[in-house]
């Protein structure tokens, strides 16, 4: 029998890339959003906050193997409490759980250590499941920094830190084939990188060559990229997650290479190089005359 699938965080980055291959694939799955309008035309929704248990209860009992997406929140844990109470309370047999690299309750960065501490929450309910811990992922550079990009400067104080970033649409491949066969995967933790890790200069520049635009990085103090994070950031929550963030790229904790994908997916991860090559009109928006090379 087909196993009946939900994918939550299904608008997100790495969730919209798993919900286009499941169409590719005709698999069926329910696409969760807070608002169905953001979902894809075509694709069976449901509006499902992470707050709401009884809902949440409610609509698994019809899945048999939900694919967890959560956003990095300050809320991160009590969604996930919810999640995990839910599924195991509506009898879902599989949990496939998305969650990030270094991820651990004794990390000393924040972000690492609330995906560490939500990830041992699933390890510990008795469910079946499934962790993939992606690095950051490449399309960062099109959402998180895209405003920064398009005036033609990156400033963030992560030195000359690098990270091994990792292309949201391999993770995606790496998702649908377990949810394909998840049995085969129970109690596994996949950590999931790029071919290489780069830094911020050397990404900047590979976007400037790909989109053709003068584009560069320019690290900046803790202070200074403090005060530009509380500018678009209001909740002191996620300033402080994205500082620690900061921290770790500086520190190397986010430059490891593993070779978790390609021995996954029996190929090599997409380069930045493809990335930047198959993005490249992400950065071709309001171009002004003279920020052309
Ligand atoms: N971004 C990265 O580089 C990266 C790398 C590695 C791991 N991760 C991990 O991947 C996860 C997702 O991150 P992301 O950056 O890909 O996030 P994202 O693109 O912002 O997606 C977050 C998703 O969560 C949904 N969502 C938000 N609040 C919700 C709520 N209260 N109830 C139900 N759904 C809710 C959003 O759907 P609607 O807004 O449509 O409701 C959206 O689909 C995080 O746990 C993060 O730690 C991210």
């Amino acid at each position: 029998m087909e196993l009946r699938i939900m994918v939550t965080g299904a608008t997100g980055t790495m969730g919209s890339e798993l919900l286009k291959i499941l169409t590719r694939q005709g698999i069926d799955a329910v696409a969760v959003s807070r608002s169905l309008e953001r979902l894809p035309a075509g694709v069976r929704g449901m509006q499902l906050p992470f707050e709401n248990r009884y809902l949440l209860e409610q609509a698994l009992r019809n899945v048999d193997v939900l694919a967890f997406i959560q956003p990095l929140c300050e809320d991160m844990l009590k969604q996930a409490e919810n999640v995990i109470a839910a599924a195991r309370a509506s009898g879902v047999q599989f949990v496939l759980k998305v969650s990030g690299l270094g991820a651990s309750p004794v990390s000393p960065y924040l972000f690492q250590r609330i995906q560490g501490d939500a990830d041992e929450m699933l390890q510990e309910s008795g469910l079946r499941y499934c962790i993939l811990r992606p690095n950051i992922y490449m399309q960062c550079f099109l959402k998180i920094h895209h405003e920064a990009l398009m005036q033609g400067i990156l400033y963030l104080p992560q030195g000359e830190g690098r990270t091994s970033f990792v292309d949201a649409r391999d993770v995606a491949e790496v998702a649908a084939k377990i949810l394909g066969d998840p049995w085969l995967y129970n109690k596994k933790t996949l950590e999931l990188t790029g071919e290489r890790a780069l830094s911020n200069a050397e990404a900047v520049s590979l976007i400037a060559h790909y989109s053709q635009r003068r584009l560069a990085y320019v690290p900046v103090t803790d202070e200074a990229g403090l005060k530009l994070l509380k500018k678009n950031e209001e909740n002191e929550w996620m300033v402080q997650a994205l500082m620690s963030l900061h921290r770790a790229t500086r520190s190397g904790a986010v430059a490891p290479v593993t070779s978790g994908l390609a021995q996954f997916l029996g190929r090599e991860p997409r380069s930045f190089e493809t990335f930047c090559a198959d993005m490249k009109q992400g950065w071709m928006l309001p171009l002004a005359q003279e920020n052309l090379l």
